[in-house]
């Protein structure tokens, strides 16, 4: 009994003291949480570390840390000799020639390009030429650059004006019989290929066949004429020369080219296959520079080509055209262009354009064939001929390129698709560790880790890096210039994550799509070739869009992606994925989704790509707008459940294949050269490095440390100079769109204007990196590969370069041969050359 008693009246006080225990407990949590959340809120500052004021008159040693380190920034700006990469205006836009190497030579003996089988390239010169006939054309045939006379505007085109072709010199410089031919492509591979056909001997080349591919003289081919990929591995060089051939023969033309410009677009359609020196484009441009090409005083005279001139030159003349109010269907061009730093730059999307099935597709075939029938009607009955009629129903080239991918996918079932795209792929040897994988076959240039004659291993991290920036840089700003909705995904998203940059580790472009935003883009921009704003660099992208886009169910083996951007001066890309309506089932995570939705008797809206990645519309909807790598652009609206889906630890690990996340500088860095910032027992057992203590170590940095890493390594402050202003800008984000945490998202953002405030800055700045011409055939060449940062000079003034670039700029730094990051992509790569 009593015993009874006291044991419940001891229980009775156990359980009194819990709640008391856990109801303090609970307070004090909740207080953290509280006072957590209002710290992460009130910490928002604009303040960067370039604004604090440097005291005159000071030595660099008696400077406070956050001065040193505003020190070591202006001296990135000031001091253009030692800080080139972080210059990254075009430098050497002038091209010296002399026309008469480029006319038609009156002396027989005398050759000139206009007559050599050689191949000359500058891009300087194309462009230039190319500007100045479409400034004339527009001038004369649709001064208001109205869409409606884009047919207007037409000029020649061969790949090997506007891609660096001139690797066929070596045999295009032999006598016919004694260059290279197919056999010698396929001396070194891994195995015979399946598709002998794929070459033909120059020897061998029918006149019906040279007519086809343009030519009518032998001279102007190497002993390798190249119709296909081999889809087997090579060495180095015959892959290159592969690509190389198939672009001067058979590959095809685009059906147009579009410049950018900060403001709108110009726009040519192609006519016929032509080098320029074969047409008299060149004779005309330098008529209307008042340069007889009859002269001969004239034509012997050094000229000077600026493609940079040329260009502003047509801004002045012809505006350039901005994008029509009903292309901008979810009105992006317009939202991301408002004024009103108050207003919310989201974009909401319609289930619509996730709606692409079909339907949607014989819809599209039965309209066009509505119009062809038309056509023909009006071309064979002579009664009914009326040429009004007939231009309202013609269809346009990238009309009928669109039919007849149409028509083409419609009669190909989904376990016949031939692969769509081919890549690069290469045999690894002591040279060369890359397989390829990464690079379009048509266009490869060299692999993005393989030493190249006169390259070292640095040269190749410059480069890669300029090709990624400017890819990103150049997709972003067509696709809001022509308001085509499109948002990163899989690799950039996680780097976005982190610092707002692309990993130096990663070299993939993912972007994701509606489906019916794809077909709009097929539709309308198929095989266009987008040229980059010219005062910033001569890149030159080329739009392909699968056949099989057309094909929402999971590919069967290729095929997985829908489309790509291709940087044609190396074959880099972008990969672009469609996500839509389909008829595949659902994985299991999904079914309380689907549950919901059906109690609540709303519409199921779920979405895959080709490669099994499934969203459903509201992870998607509405779109954030964002930047990365200062580019602006959009990103997915639950980002966080996205990442933390597809990568278990990408949000939280500070360590990946040897870097770093250093949260002072909001930079990945490699291990080696963050070790000698700390004492080796801290972070060592025994000869290990142990990953958790030096996590430790670089997450509680201080500002001794800081300064004492942008000290010792140029790399590392010019990356930290060029990027610093764009990560402090994601650091405000991520404490607007995240909970204390960072590891979930605040939904509902739409009445935030803190955060509309800060969207409102983004804007697409200066490129991050050089343009890759100049730095490849120039400025390389020019500067040796020096590390560390000067001898800080304390408060005299530096020698001043004038080539202070404030903002954003180039760099190189980093990487490791790391193919891929924590993404399953590249194994998708791999299968679509798997014949
Ligand atoms: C933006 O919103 C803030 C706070 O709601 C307001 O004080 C400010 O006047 C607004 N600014 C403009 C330009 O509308
Ligand atoms: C894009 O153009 C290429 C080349 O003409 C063609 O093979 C392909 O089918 C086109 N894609 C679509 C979606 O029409
Ligand atoms: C540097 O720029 C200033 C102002 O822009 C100019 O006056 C000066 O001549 C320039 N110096 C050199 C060396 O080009
Ligand atoms: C540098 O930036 C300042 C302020 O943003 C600007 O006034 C100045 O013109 C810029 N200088 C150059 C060389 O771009």
């Amino acid at each position: 009994m009593i015993n009874t008693r006291f044991v419940k009246i001891f229980f009775v006080i156990i359980l009194v003291i819990n709640v008391l225990y856990f109801t303090r407990i609970y307070t004090i949590e909740e207080t953290k949480l509280k006072q957590a959340a209002i710290n992460h809120v009130s910490s928002i500052t604009y303040f960067t570390d370039d604004q604090i004021t440097i005291p005159q008159g000071k030595k660099y040693e008696e400077l406070s840390n956050k001065e040193k380190v505003a020190y070591l920034l202006e001296n990135v700006g000031k001091d253009g000799s030692n800080y080139w990469l972080a210059n990254t205006n075009l430098l050497e836009p002038n091209l010296k020639i002399n026309p008469a190497d480029f006319l038609p030579s009156s002396n027989e003996n005398q050759e000139t390009w206009a007559t050599k089988s050689t191949l000359y390239y500058d891009p300087r010169f194309t462009i230039s030429v190319y500007l100045n006939e479409i400034k004339h054309q527009l001038m004369t045939q649709n001064p208001q650059n109205d869409k409606a006379l884009n047919s207007k505007i037409v000029v020649p085109f061969s790949w090997s004006d506007w891609v660096d072709l001139t690797l066929l010199n070596e045999e295009l410089s032999k006598p016919i019989d004694d260059r290279a031919n197919c056999e010698w492509l396929q001396s070194k591979i891994n195995k015979p290929t399946k598709y002998p056909n794929f070459c033909h001997n120059l020897k061998d080349l029918s006149e019906v066949e040279m007519d086809k591919i343009g030519f009518k003289d032998k001279k102007y081919l190497p002993g390798f004429v190249v119709e296909s990929s081999p889809m087997n591995k090579a060495p180095h060089k015959q892959v290159m020369m592969q690509g190389k051939s198939h672009l001067l023969t058979y590959q095809e033309n685009p059906l147009s080219l579009i410049f950018l410009t900060k403001l709108g677009t110009y726009e040519a359609q192609i006519s016929d296959k032509q080098r320029i020196v074969h047409t008299e484009m060149f004779e005309h441009y330098l008529e209307r520079k008042n340069i007889n090409a009859n002269h001969l005083e004239d034509i012997n005279n050094e000229i000077i080509l600026n493609p940079v001139d040329e260009f502003n030159d047509l801004l002045k003349t012809i505006h350039p055209r901005p994008l029509d109010l009903n292309d901008d269907i979810y009105k992006m061009n317009l939202i991301t262009r408002q004024k009103d730093i108050n207003a919310s730059r989201e974009l909401y999307l319609d289930t619509e354009a996730f709606n692409y099935q079909q339907e949607q597709i014989d819809e599209q075939i039965r309209d066009y064939e509505i119009r062809l029938n038309k056509l023909e009607e009006l071309m064979t009955n002579e009664l009914h001929y009326d040429p009004k009629e007939i231009e309202i129903n013609a269809l346009n080239r990238h009309e009928l390129n669109h039919y007849n991918g149409l028509k083409y996918s419609n009669s190909i079932s989904i376990n016949d698709e031939p692969t769509y795209y081919k890549l690069a792929t290469l045999i690894k040897d002591s040279t060369n560790q890359d397989a390829g994988w990464h690079n379009e076959w048509r266009f490869f240039n060299g692999a993005l880790r393989y030493l190249k004659d006169g390259y070292s291993m640095k040269h190749l991290e410059i480069r890669e890096q300029i090709i990624l920036d400017r890819l990103l840089r150049n997709w972003f700003r067509f696709a809001e210039e022509k308001g085509i909705i499109s948002w990163i995904a899989h690799g950039p998203l996680l780097s976005w994550y982190w610092d707002g940059l692309m990993f130096p580790f990663d070299i993939d472009i993912d972007i994701q799509m509606p489906s019916a935003e794809l077909n709009r883009l097929s539709a309308n921009y198929n095989m266009t070739l987008v040229i980059e704003d010219i005062s910033e660099g001569y890149g030159k992208y080329l739009i392909d869009c699968s056949s099989f886009l057309h094909h929402r169910d999971k590919a069967r083996q290729d095929n997985v992606i829908d489309a790509r951007f291709i940087d044609i001066d190396t074959g880099t890309y972008i990969d672009i994925t469609g996500l839509g309506k389909n008829n595949e089932k659902p994985p299991d995570e999904f079914d309380s989704y689907i549950r919901n939705k059906n109690s609540q008797g709303e519409p199921i809206e779920l979405y895959m790509d080709r490669r099994k990645h499934w969203l459903n519309f509201e992870k998607i909807n509405p779109l954030r707008y964002s930047m990365l790598g200062g580019v602006p652009l959009y990103i997915p609206n639950d980002v966080m459940s996205m990442l933390n889906h597809e990568y278990t630890q990408g949000t939280t690990l500070y360590y990946f294949d040897g870097y770093y996340y250093v949260p002072s500088i909001r930079l990945w860095i490699q291990q080696e050269k963050l070790t000698f910032l700390f004492d080796e027992k801290d972070y060592k057992d025994g000869n290990e490095i142990n990953v958790d203590k030096f996590t430790q170590l670089v997450k509680t940095m201080n500002d001794d440390l800081k300064v004492k890493l942008l000290e010792s390594d140029k790399d590392i402050l010019i990356e930290y100079y060029l990027t610093h202003h764009y990560t402090s800008l994601h650091e405000i984000e991520k404490k607007l769109m995240l909970d204390p945490s960072l590891q979930h998202l605040i939904l509902d953002l739409k009445h935030n204007t803190d955060y509309h405030q800060l969207t409102s800055k983004f804007k697409m700045g200066k490129p991050l990196r050089k343009p890759l011409f100049d730095y490849e055939y120039i400025e390389r060449l020019r500067h040796d590969e020096h590390n560390p940062v000067p001898e800080p000079q304390t408060e005299t003034e530096n020698q001043n370069d004038n080539q202070s670039n404030n903002d954003t700029n180039d760099n190189k730094n980093d990487n490791k041969d790391n193919q891929d990051n924590k993404d399953n992509i590249k194994e998708d790569n791999k299968n679509e050359n798997k014949n």
